[in-house]
């Protein structure tokens, strides 16, 4: 909630040709507590004082000489643009009903009458700085958020990224070791340097996903009209060499045309078939693509026959580095649904996964219809 105190810090502005009711609305804020309010009797200066004050909230007159409260609020709305917070409480005469309703119309946030009651003036001016200080801080933040996840993405892949050459060069030394000393270690040692093999490869494969993984909000490209039909096709043979290995059927319905960023939507369904693929039973696994149209949205379902997921970490899983299972009986680095999941929030979609344990698993992610 917002603090006493942060509201009695608002600024205010009054604007009003009638230097009484200025005074009158100036008396009582002040014997309120507010302690930041200023007023102007010529409408003509409003917009230089909004534009550098930035008040919290305009308590405007609507019938004034040379300019009138609606042509103000134009250019009040012009300074924040269309999606701006208008923070305009006009002041109306008691008789102004249908001018009431147009201000309101206008995109003023609430009105006062006149002759003024005082305390439904306090009243009305507190409950609307509360929502515009709100506002306030919703906007900061997400800037914030916005922000944090920017640095985030920045220092995965800076990392990742500065990473690599280093362990190219440990890479290739470990390599050399292999190659040329073998001869002159004994079985310890040649198994040694095996495992340090094995570490450098682990370690190549991890630093490349994340490093996919910090490139799906800085490297995304414009969404076009994309055929879900040919991406899930373009996935299955990208994948045919598994596929063949462990015998596995992937069948799909007609899926239809929908904007997306075609090279993600891409690697989410290959993310996703891949893993179905690769979770799954004594059985030879099957998986089935399809979509279901709702009102505002694609539902698209990725199931298959394999060892499902407890429900309790159906969420877990779409987290960077989950993982359920240990490497030895199923290999990967836990990056594949945490992808699936920032790209599908990158389209304004959600991804979530139906399961039981034994019963197979259907991944199921939506992607807004424009
Ligand atoms: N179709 C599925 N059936 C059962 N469990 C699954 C399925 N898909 C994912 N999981 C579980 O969720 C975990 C996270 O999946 P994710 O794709 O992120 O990682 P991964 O496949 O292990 O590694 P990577 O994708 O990086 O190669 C998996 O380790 C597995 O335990
Ligand atoms: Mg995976």
């Amino acid at each position: 909630m917002i603090a006493d105190e942060a509201i009695l810090d608002a600024k205010l502005l009054v604007v009003d040709d009638e230097p009484a009711n200025v005074e009158l609305l100036e008396e009582m804020l002040a014997d309120a507590g507010y302690r930041n309010v200023r007023s102007l009797t010529d409408p003509r200066r409003v917009e230089e004082a909004y534009r550098e004050w930035r008040p919290h909230l305009v308590a405007l007159d609507l019938n004034m000489p040379h300019m009138d409260g609606f042509q103000v609020m134009e250019q009040l709305r012009a300074i924040d643009g269309e999606d701006g917070y208008l923070p305009v409480l006009v002041l109306t005469a008691y008789q102004d009903r249908e001018i009431r309703y147009r201000a309101l119309r206008a995109g003023a946030r609430d009105f006062l009458t006149k002759p003024f009651d005082l305390m439904e003036v306090l009243l009305r001016i507190r409950s609307l700085l509360e929502v515009r200080l709100l506002y306030d801080q919703t906007l900061s933040l997400n800037a914030q958020l916005t922000e944090s996840n920017a640095d985030l993405e920045r220092f995965a892949f800076v990392a990742s990224h500065d990473l690599q050459e280093p362990l190219r060069s440990v890479t290739r030394y470990v390599q050399m070791l292999d190659k040329r000393y073998s001869d002159a270690l004994d079985e310890k040692g040649v198994g040694y340097i095996g495992r340090a093999v094995e570490g450098t490869k682990r370690m190549q494969a991890l630093i490349l996903s994340l490093l996919d993984y910090a490139r799906v909000g800085s490297r995304g490209e414009m969404f076009t009209l994309t055929d879900v039909d040919a991406v899930v096709d373009g996935a299955a043979s990208d994948l045919s060499a598994r596929i063949d290995e462990v015998g596995a059927e992937v069948t799909r319905d007609a899926l239809p045309r929908i904007l997306a960023d075609q090279g993600q939507l891409a690697q989410l369904l290959q993310n996703l078939i891949g893993n179905a693929i690769k979770f799954c039973g004594d059985d030879a696994p099957t998986v089935h693509v399809s979509a279901e149209q709702q009102d505002d949205a694609w539902v698209f379902a990725v199931a298959d026959n394999g060892i499902g997921i407890e429900p309790e970490y159906g969420e877990q899983i779409f987290e960077i580095f989950q993982r359920l299972h240990g490497r030895g009986s199923y290999d990967g680095t836990g990056i594949g649904l945490a992808i699936c999941r920032k790209i599908v929030q990158r389209h304004g979609g959600r991804i979530w996964v139906d399961s039981q344990p034994g019963e197979g698993a259907t991944f199921r992610f939506t992607i807004p219809r424009r």
